[in-house]
């Protein structure tokens, strides 16, 4: 079949502001991924198309983009999904350095901010073997440590659009994912964090970042569970 991709492109090398270029993909399957096709463009038309990718299997979270409007991963869209004419745009409130490659440097900035790692300094492993978990307990956070650090819910969020400063739906999903880790010393720092402006209260329950989460992850839940965590001060 052929496929129609209009993708939106700038060079700031030579561009003054961003334009559509058109392709056209002769001889694209059904089950082709969307990235099979960007692949096809630089391969073969046209090689300064900037994008990236990297496991082409949803795991390293390297190319989310728009897709027909949605933000998505590449790697994760087959054509029969979405039909043979393609939009294709970078992500939105993130600043585009060349094509659909974004600078996600103001994002990482947000993932840092939360403390994504075990904090237990004056805690020291009892009997120096492991720091024992049940079930139950390890499934309290379990969706959220999926997360792949793809920025499809951050960059889909309205609020991150208006205020880049928000932490972002991303960065309170990593931060819940170590808040309700019973193994971890840093909730309460954690908390006094996300509880300042502009963390978890500038959420206003969009939804859109579940919808765009590529892991469905039940990112608004999980930042109910932190605002309710604030509310009361438990972590059950
Ligand atoms: Fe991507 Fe989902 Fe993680 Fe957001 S929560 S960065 S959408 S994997
Ligand atoms: Fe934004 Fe998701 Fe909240 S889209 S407003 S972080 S529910
Ligand atoms: Fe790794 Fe798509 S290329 S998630």
């Amino acid at each position: 079949m052929e496929v129609t991709l209009k993708i939106l492109r700038f060079n700031p090398e030579v561009d003054s502001e961003p334009h559509y270029d058109t392709f056209i993909v002769p001889d694209a399957q059904p089950n082709d991924l969307i990235l099979d096709l960007l692949e096809c463009v630089r391969g073969f038309q046209d090689g300064t198309l900037a994008f990236r990718r990297s496991c082409s299997h949803g795991i390293c979270g390297s190319d989310a983009m728009r897709i027909n409007g949605r933000n998505r991963l590449a790697c994760k869209v087959l054509v029969k999904d979405i039909g043979n004419h393609i939009t294709i745009e970078p992500l939105i409130g993130l600043p585009v350095i060349k094509d659909l490659i974004v600078d996600m440097e103001p994002f990482w900035e947000h993932f840092r901010t939360v403390l994504p790692y075990f904090m237990c300094p004056d805690d020291p492993v009892p009997d120096g073997k492991e720091r024992i978990q049940s079930p139950e307990e390890r499934e309290r956070y379990d969706d959220t440590t999926k997360c792949i650090l793809c920025a499809a819910c951050t960059t889909s969020c309205p609020v991150f659009w208006v205020n880049g400063k928000y932490f972002g739906p991303s960065a309170l999903v990593n931060a819940h994912r170590f808040i309700f880790d019973t193994r971890d010393c840093g909730a309460a720092e954690r908390l006094k964090i996300i509880n300042e402006q502009p963390g978890v209260w500038s959420c206003r329950t969009a939804f859109n970042c579940t919808e765009a989460c590529p892991r469905e992850i039940h990112i608004t839940k999980a930042i109910a569970e932190l605002k309710r965590a604030l509310t009361t001060g438990r972590l059950d």
